[in-house]
């Protein structure tokens, strides 16, 4: 039992949730002191699992009390270990917090707490023919509060935009306890620092949302969906950019080398493709709308500019089965991938137009330094999830040849024009690559902002920040 905590510090803590959501059995610990990153695992000191606003606030003033580390965790399904517990104390859990509180029809908006399943918000407003673009594979089970600390992504930000583009507004317990709102429920806000977009994305290291604001639109009532495979991977990259230079901007536009298909039609034993063995790469093509006759128009579009790139036999999914049996494949290839080796997953981004030097560096790269990679990712957006497999590399060359390969991908990142994490965040995984995308100004800044939240350094200390 760790000693880290005094009893007074527990005995308040109890206090404040109810002794029923204060946690210090083992099991609990070991269950949130782990996400989807790597085998990484860092139980806190207490699990706190509160159902209030005002119960996190009481929480969070306790810690900065004792000097206590505070880590905000969700549904543990982050790829980059932002809610791992790195510093012990206290896992505030915010599974409880899981209202859908208002569907606001008028305004195509609605409020959430941060505990809410992705895919359940986006099953409640569906049936109001309403539409929560944002779709991380993890979709089934991550939640609201995650995609927000992480500014998740998912295939359809190429057309619609990440998490951040669909926050409104924010309910957020400061470090020193205090509650406020970092904007209005407005499409537009020209009013002051923003502050909202600030807290998208800042890992749970600035604070604690508590409630959000999401932006909806109508929900489009057609989608087609197609898979086209390629003979060479370079010019299924190509064909991404001239996708959208031929005017036509899918509704996902999705990379899987052949790996990754392969690995995970062994893994998903429901879905079924036949992959002829000279495909390397597919891309898996949605565009959605409306009007049946311009989705056709736009599906004739796209399949002219794959031709000219040399695609194989594209299959197009006629049923809403057939379409998700795809889907579910698609969503499923890091769970794939992951199941068949010890990995590392990078999440390189570039300019869309960029990805096809960026696949061919990442390669040469891999060859140099003797490792394989599996590839894939939301090529329409110039993401690329880089799998890198350990499969005969030697623990020393994993633990400490690697790091310098890894280096090499974010720089080659950098210098197209690009960054270092997509959608999956720096937590605690990428920061010791942080100075590779930001100069000594830039993270002095970055920690000047840190201090002026959270002086006393409880909120989720050691992430982010190099
Ligand atoms: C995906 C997750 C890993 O694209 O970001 O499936
Ligand atoms: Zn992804």
């Amino acid at each position: 039992m760790p000693e880290l905590l005094s009893p007074a510090f527990i005995e308040a803590l109890r206090e404040a949730v109810t002794a029923d959501h204060v946690h210090r059995d083992h099991e609990r610990r070991t269950a949130y002191g782990h996400d989807e990153t790597e085998d990484l695992s860092f139980p806190p000191d207490v699990v706190v699992r509160p159902r209030t606003t005002a119960e996190v606030a009481a929480v969070v003033r306790l810690c900065g009390q004792y000097q206590v580390p505070i880590t905000p965790i969700g549904a543990r399904t982050g790829l980059s270990g932002g809610a791992l517990s790195v510093h012990g104390g206290v896992g505030l859990a915010l599974d409880r917090m899981n209202t859908i509180l208002d569907i606001d029809e008028r305004n195509l908006q609605v409020t959430v707490e941060p505990g809410v399943i992705t895919q359940m918000l986006q099953e409640a407003v569906a049936a109001k023919q309403l539409y929560y673009a944002p779709d991380p594979s993890s979709r089934g089970s991550c939640t609201i509060g995650g995609n927000l600390a992480e500014n998740a992504g998912g295939p359809r930000a190429v057309k619609y935009g990440v998490t951040r583009d669909f926050v409104l507004n924010l309910e957020v317990v400061l470090p020193s306890g205090e509650v406020m709102w970092t904007g209005a429920n407005t499409l537009k806000n020209a009013t002051g620092y923003d502050l909202t977009r600030l807290i998208v994305g800042s890992e749970g290291t600035l604070a604690i949302i508590t409630k959000a604001v999401l932006r909806l639109i109508p929900l489009p009532r057609e989608n087609r969906l197609m898979l086209v495979p390629f003979r060479n991977a370079r010019k299924a990259c190509e064909a991404v950019s001239a996708v959208f230079r031929a005017g036509i901007t899918p509704s996902a536009m999705e990379f899987m080398e052949r790996d990754a298909i392969d690995w995970t039609l062994k893994y998903v034993t429901d879905v079924t493709i036949a992959v002829p063995h000279d495909v390397q790469a597919h891309l898996l093509v949605e565009v959605d709308g409306n009007d049946p006759d311009a989705l056709m128009k736009d599906c004739e579009a796209i399949m002219t500019v794959m031709e000219a790139h040399e695609c194989g036999e594209v299959l197009f999914a006629e049923t809403t089965l057939e379409k998700d049996g795809l889907w579910r494949m698609r969503r499923r290839v890091g769970e794939a991938v992951k199941s068949n080796s010890v990995y590392k997953e990078e999440d390189t981004v570039v300019p869309r137009y960029e990805l096809p030097r960026l696949l061919e560096g990442v390669k040469e790269i891999g060859n140099r330094h003797g490792f394989r990679s599996v590839c894939y990712g939301h090529a329409g957006d110039g993401n690329l999830h880089v799998n890198i497999i350990k499969g005969e590399l030697s623990d020393h060359a994993w633990e400490h040849e690697l790091p310098k390969a890894i280096r090499e991908i974010f720089e080659l990142t950098v210098s197209l024009g690009g960054t270092i994490s997509g959608e999956h965040g720096i937590g605690l995984v990428q920061r010791p690559y942080m100075d590779i995308a930001f100069s000594p100004v830039q993270l002095d800044l970055m920690r000047r902002i840190k201090q002026v939240f959270d002086p006393k350094g409880i909120m989720n200390p050691g992430k982010v920040l190099p």
